[in-house]
């Protein structure tokens, strides 16, 4: 199969570095392009990006050029390819995403600005892959000749992955999250050491209003062409901590339906969707794995089971304010965010959209 050609909008920064890697060896998607602010255009790469990642800079990807965030004029060729995944700075990508839609680019986002929109799609592949319906009323409305689709915040992803299973068997009434942040959330360079050295940070501005609307439109129900949010209450508490990369949640629910602990466990472990039925290639075999271990999950030891793309659960007990409690892990710069909008262009690919 010929590879699809990609490129990235925001491709120096802490998501953008992610994308690079996971595309490098992808089966489906070729990266051909990238661009970033006019501090990095005209650079290579190399030059362009501070390189953060463990694994090294792909050798394919040093010497292209980084280009500015501005689609080709219309008629001339050249310039970006049709699928671009964007990580661009929220102050910028409300623009830029909407100048590359209205020219026939298919942007798969991560960033805030759209998420929200009746007429956008936001995505887990593995949780609402029927929400992609909505670019239809978005085509319509808007009139592009492209599209955007959005994937989660990454403290969002974690607690709906969690979530789905128990909605889907007993039904859920109420929510509570207390999430531990890691600093890579925050981009690069990020909070300055002095502030998150040896401390915790109760306040991640707008991000607690982000968790709550965005898990209740990701569990909501689509219909008449668009989504009835969830009808269940989620209150978030969101905190950064001196953690490299891993989103750690702490989780109360009530639900609708009578169950048990091992009933919870088992909706858990024998979670599938779409993803793992067509066997996307960023799907994890296991969406959520259960640890028994009464210290687990981790951020050091449980981050990358499933590359990365799995939310790691555990410490089920019940709980005497609402009916039970545990802990979720999730990685935050891959399923919260890089590897998230690879899946959902995966999703869009194996649903025709990209043909
Ligand atoms: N980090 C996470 O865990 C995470 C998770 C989910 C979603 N997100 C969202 O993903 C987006 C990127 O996050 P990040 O952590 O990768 O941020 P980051 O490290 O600060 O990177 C921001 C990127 O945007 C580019 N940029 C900044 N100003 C620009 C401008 N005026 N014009 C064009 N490009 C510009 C930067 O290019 P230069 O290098 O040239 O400045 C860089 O490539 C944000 O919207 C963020 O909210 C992040």
């Amino acid at each position: 199969m010929k590879k699809l050609e990609v490129g990235i909008l925001g491709a120096t920064g802490m998501v953008g570095q992610r994308f690079v890697s996971l595309l490098e060896h992808h089966p489906w998607f070729e990266l051909k392009w990238l661009a970033a602010s006019e501090r990095s255009a005209g650079k290579t790469y190399a030059q362009a990006c501070n390189w953060r990642l463990r694994e090294p800079l792909p050798k394919s990807v040093r010497e292209l050029t980084v280009h500015e965030c501005r689609p080709a004029p219309a008629g001339r060729p050249g310039g970006a390819p049709q699928l671009l995944f964007s990580s661009l700075d929220s102050k910028v990508a409300g623009e830029v995403e909407k100048e590359f839609a209205q020219a026939g680019h298919v942007v798969v986002s991560n960033s805030s600005n759209y998420r929200m929109e009746p007429d956008v799609p936001l995505l887990i592949p593995d949780v609402n892959p029927d929400h992609l319906a909505l670019v239809r009323q978005q085509r319509k409305l808007r009139g592009w000749k492209g599209m955007i689709v959005t994937n989660p915040n990454c403290t969002a992803v974690g607690l709906v992955m969690s979530l789905a299973p128990l909605e889907r068997a007993f039904g859920l009434e109420k929510v509570l999250m207390t999430s531990m942040q890691a600093v890579s959330g925050a981009g690069y360079p990020g909070v300055p050491t002095l502030d998150i050295l040896a401390n915790v940070i109760p306040f991640i501005g707008g991000e607690e209003e982000k968790v709550e609307s965005e898990t209740r439109k990701l569990l909501g129900k689509m219909g008449d062409g668009q989504v009835k949010m969830g009808d269940f209450a989620v209150s978030a508490h969101c905190n950064r901590v001196p953690v490299e990369d891993g989103h750690t949640e702490t989780i109360s629910v009530a639900l609708k339906a009578k169950t048990t602990i091992r009933d919870l466990v088992e909706a858990w472990r024998t979670y599938r969707s779409l993803p793992q039925e067509r066997d996307l290639p960023s799907a994890p075999k296991h969406p959520i794995i259960v640890r028994e271990e009464r210290d687990r999950p981790q951020p050091k030891f449980d981050l990358n089971v499933e590359h990365g793309m799995a939310t790691v659960v555990g410490r089920v007990r019940e709980c005497p304010v609402l009916q039970y409690k545990y802990v979720a892990l999730s990685h935050n710069t891959i399923r919260g965010a890089a590897g998230a909008a690879l899946l959902n262009a995966e999703l869009m690919k194996s649903e025709g959209y990209l043909d």
